[in-house]
């Protein structure tokens, strides 16, 4: 056997059978891990812990940036363990550190900010902001974190590297991871993961997949433009409500007769107003809406034929058009990186049980945790709260939405495990997930 060929069988030896060859940890005790931290996670104290921290932040929501009550709250709690932080970094946000305080560092990241909608449950913990909720489980997210903070400081001394705690502003709309990076959040940072609470799957279950797993996004608000008058004398009007009605039928051709049908994309106008009377005819009209895409290249052509179509189609009717896009608003594709989709299939497979690990489709909906992805290699994945026996759980943004409590325990321990077999098997993820970032946005 040449050399050559000796050094080769050992590289395909490395690739595929890491977990045996190269850490102080058998594959066995690695295995251990992400079962020993459920465990730990569900035990009553600080199972309950996470349920009360969790119902203080949801008595009282804030949007984005002004979660000032929540970070404080969270900074408490992080001196309370010993935990060193920055803050403010994007004016809420917190970065707590737990480990060697060396490289490698991976980051764990949970969103702090509620939504402007009042809530309708009736319980002892409800909103007790009027027309502020918690509607999308962020008050989990950030319970979840704290207690995934809690299993690693009491498992500091087995950590080989750092964990960045990320708590993020302002993930509805507004920006906040974004925010974070050029505050520098992800300098000497190797990896970032993030979890969603969600109805769709059961208590215990997780869901992801490789690659796209959320749609970027855009929106668009047009104003139409025409002459208005007596509606009984349309000849002496330039009607904007039929060239906005004929913009909303040529804006659905866009993704029916231009887009490749397997590279999935949505424009939808979701708004439309004009005209207050029966028998005037408006000035002018505006309509907006939002279009998602798989790729920035998709999106960016996305834009531009939908500022043609809007600016084209009302001229056929004698109409003027300004299209607004939003450009700081737009989002990227959320990527989840291949190796760390397999490092993830390998953590929660041994915490779960495989047949909990569940593969699902790309959902075009989106998520600001995207900036974080595009820069270093990330990973998204959701947390299943469904549980017939219990109730019925609503689906996010739902003035109905509750969280299964049961499931934070599941949360604090995916994180905790996540972030420390990384730490553990860095040497081969980081090798190989580097060269897999994904570089197109
Ligand atoms: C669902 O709820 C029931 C009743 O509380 C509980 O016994 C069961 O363990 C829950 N299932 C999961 C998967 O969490
Ligand atoms: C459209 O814009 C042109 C150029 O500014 C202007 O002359 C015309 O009156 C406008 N038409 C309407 C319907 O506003
Ligand atoms: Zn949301
Ligand atoms: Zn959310």
């Amino acid at each position: 056997m040449g050399i050559c060929k000796f050094v080769s069988v050992i590289l395909i030896f490395t690739l595929f059978c890491l977990p045996i060859s190269i850490y102080s940890l058998s594959s066995t005790e690695l295995s251990e891990i992400p079962t020993n931290f459920l465990n730990y996670a569900q035990k009553p104290e600080l199972a309950k812990w996470m349920v009360d921290v969790r119902r203080k932040i949801h008595e009282n929501p804030e949007l984005g940036f002004e979660e000032f009550e929540t970070s404080k709250l969270i900074r408490e709690e992080l001196d309370e363990m010993g935990i060193v932080y920055k803050h403010p970094i994007a004016v809420t946000g917190v970065i707590g550190y737990v480990g060697s305080g060396e490289p490698p560092f991976v980051a764990l990241r949970a969103d702090m900010d509620a939504l402007p909608l009042q809530e309708m449950v009736e319980w002892d913990y409800k909103s007790k902001i009027p027309g502020k909720m918690h509607a999308c489980g962020h008050d989990a997210h950030v319970a979840m974190l704290l207690g995934a903070a809690r299993i690693l400081q009491n498992h500091r001394q087995e950590l080989k590297g750092t964990v960045a705690l990320f708590f993020q502003p302002a993930e509805e709309g507004a920006g906040g991871s974004k925010k974070m990076i050029e505050a520098g959040a992800l300098q000497n940072i190797d990896a970032i993961f993030a979890l969603h609470v969600t109805a769709r799957i059961r208590a215990g279950s997780v869901s992801t997949r490789p690659g796209p797993i959320l749609a970027g996004c855009g929106m668009f608000e047009a104003v139409i433009s025409g002459k208005g008058g007596h509606a009984a004398i349309p000849q002496h009007t330039i009607d904007p409500i039929l060239a906005a009605s004929n913009v909303v039928l040529s804006l659905q051709q866009l993704v029916s007769r231009e887009a490749d049908p397997l590279d999935s994309q949505v424009v939808t106008v979701a708004k439309f107003h004009g005209g207050g009377a029966f028998n005037v005819i408006p000035d002018s009209v505006t309509i907006g809406g939002t279009f998602r895409a798989l790729s920035k290249e998709s999106l960016v052509n996305l834009m531009h034929r939908i500022e043609q179509v809007i600016v084209a189609q009302a001229a056929v009717n004698r109409c003027n058009a300004t299209v607004d896009f939003f450009e700081d608003d737009l989002y990227s594709v959320t990527y989840n990186n291949e190796v760390l989709h397999q490092h993830f299939i390998n953590v929660a497979g041994d915490m779960l049980g495989a047949e909990r690990v569940q593969d699902m489709k790309t959902i075009m909906g989106s998520e600001d945790f995207s900036f974080f992805s595009e820069q270093i290699p990330g990973y998204f994945f959701f947390l299943g709260m469904k549980n017939e026996s219990l109730r019925k759980f609503e689906t996010a943004h739902s003035p109905y939405f509750t969280i299964n409590e049961g499931v934070l325990s599941y949360g604090a321990a995916l994180h905790a495990s996540l972030a420390t077999r990384y730490l553990l098997e860095f040497e081969a993820l980081s090798h190989l997930s580097k060269r897999n970032v994904h570089d197109e946005l």
